[in-house]
């Protein structure tokens, strides 16, 4: 058995000899067109420097905290919550300009992305992605049945290669395309320029993931405040895992038009979010500018791993977002990732992903976390 930690759903993940185990088989087999589909699971290992999913370094303020502490006190915990997440739906309207019909909340951003897959994807729709991109974009529209299509990026910049996505959304018709911005795992945000281009040329929902947008120069949303052509059929995707330090919480959501999200109250789970979650995001959402003063520390501290990186023998590619691609140019992508492992720092490993051969990412943590990183980086590679 070999460390690869490889965490693409369509490839069996190993990170120790227990992981081969493949468990029982059950009584009923699952849907013939679920079984060549392994599930998502990023290896969590027990290791000293996380620098693996895209977590915030820090936890949110203390002061958030202690709000939330009190709130708890005022739930009705014996109650079901509210259905509607009305509180917080208005909050994350009134942050970005917009009206509480036009939001949906869910657990984690990864649900709300499930919802428009269940609700305008399925059986007999296609939906495009743009590879490499956010791999759960291609496996919950493989679990729910939807029928994907990639485009790839520029292999040299990771670029959208917009012919390309014309000729293709000509052809297949998608309900939904998915645009990653900045892209995760490559890095760097679309231009509005661009995502308006992908806006006029495909007829479905144009969805853009904006997980990490706090730290792009511009948000799609401001397409839908100018109203271009189309922009009702835009979804912008965020959670609050990142820059806002939750992502114990389990709590994103989209802005959409009013039609799109009831589209989605559709297929919504009853309660899906429970009153924990509704009442910390709209105390979150209180401390906007505490959440962009991280992203501001995140930036300087991106700098200054970036030039430690330029000093080493890897390719990299420059990032808009909390985390950097890189590939070792004189080490195996998966030694590397072992050997880091091993001195307890731990990286994502995407040298087995479609375009990303040999390619790790590494997320921007603490400057203590980022020095333990280059310091253990230096080491294996020299
Ligand atoms: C691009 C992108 N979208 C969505 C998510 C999921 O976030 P959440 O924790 O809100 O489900 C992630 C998490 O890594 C991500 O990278």
């Amino acid at each position: 058995v070999t460390l690869v930690g490889n965490d693409d759903p369509t490839v069996r993940t190993v990170t120790s000899p227990s992981d081969v185990a493949t468990g029982p088989s059950p009584a009923v087999p699952v849907r013939n067109d679920l079984r060549a589909l392994v599930g998502y699971h990023s290896p969590q290992l027990e290791v000293e420097v996380r620098l693996n999913t895209n977590e915030s370094p820090v936890a949110p303020p203390e002061r958030w905290l202690d709000d939330l502490s009190a709130a708890l006190r005022r739930i009705p915990f014996n109650r079901y919550p509210d259905r509607r997440a009305t509180a917080l739906r208005q909050a994350v309207a009134t942050y970005h300009g917009v009206e509480a019909d036009q939001v949906l909340c869910g657990t984690g951003s990864n649900e709300v992305l499930q919802c428009l897959l269940l609700a305008y994807g399925g059986a007999g729709r296609r939906a495009v992605t743009f590879e490499p991109s956010y791999t759960l974009h291609r496996h919950i529209a493989q679990v729910t049945a939807t029928e994907v299509v990639s485009v790839d990026r520029r292999p040299e910049d990771f670029s959208i290669d917009l012919p390309r996505v014309a000729q293709v959304v000509e052809e297949i018709a998608p309900t939904l395309t998915f645009v990653c911005s900045p892209n995760n795992p490559t890095g760097r945000a679309e231009s509005l320029e661009t995502i308006g281009a992908v806006l006029q040329m495909a007829p479905g929902l144009v969805v853009v993931d904006e997980a990490y947008g706090q730290f792009a120069p511009a948000s799609a949303l401001q397409l839908v405040h100018d109203r271009v052509a189309g922009y009702e059929r835009l979804v912008v995707v965020r959670t609050f895992s990142k820059t806002f330090s939750l992502a114990a919480m389990r709590l994103g959501y989209m802005v959409a038009d009013s039609a799109v999200v009831a589209g989605c109250d559709t297929v919504v789970l009853p309660y899906n979010v429970d009153a924990v979650s509704q009442a910390a995001g709209c105390l979150a959402l209180q401390y906007v500018q505490e959440m962009e003063d991280r992203v501001g520390e995140i930036v300087v501290a991106r700098g200054r791993l970036e030039e430690a990186l330029k000093a080493l023998p890897v390719t990299l590619w420059p990032s808009d977002a909390n985390f950097i691609l890189f590939r070792p140019d004189t080490v195996p992508a998966d030694d590397v990732w072992a050997q880091l492992v091993r001195r307890s720092v731990l990286v994502r490993n995407c040298s087995g992903w479609p375009g990303l051969y040999g390619c790790l990412r590494v997320t921007v943590g603490t400057p203590p976390e980022n020095d333990r990183f280059v310091e253990a980086l230096t080491a294996v590679l020299a």
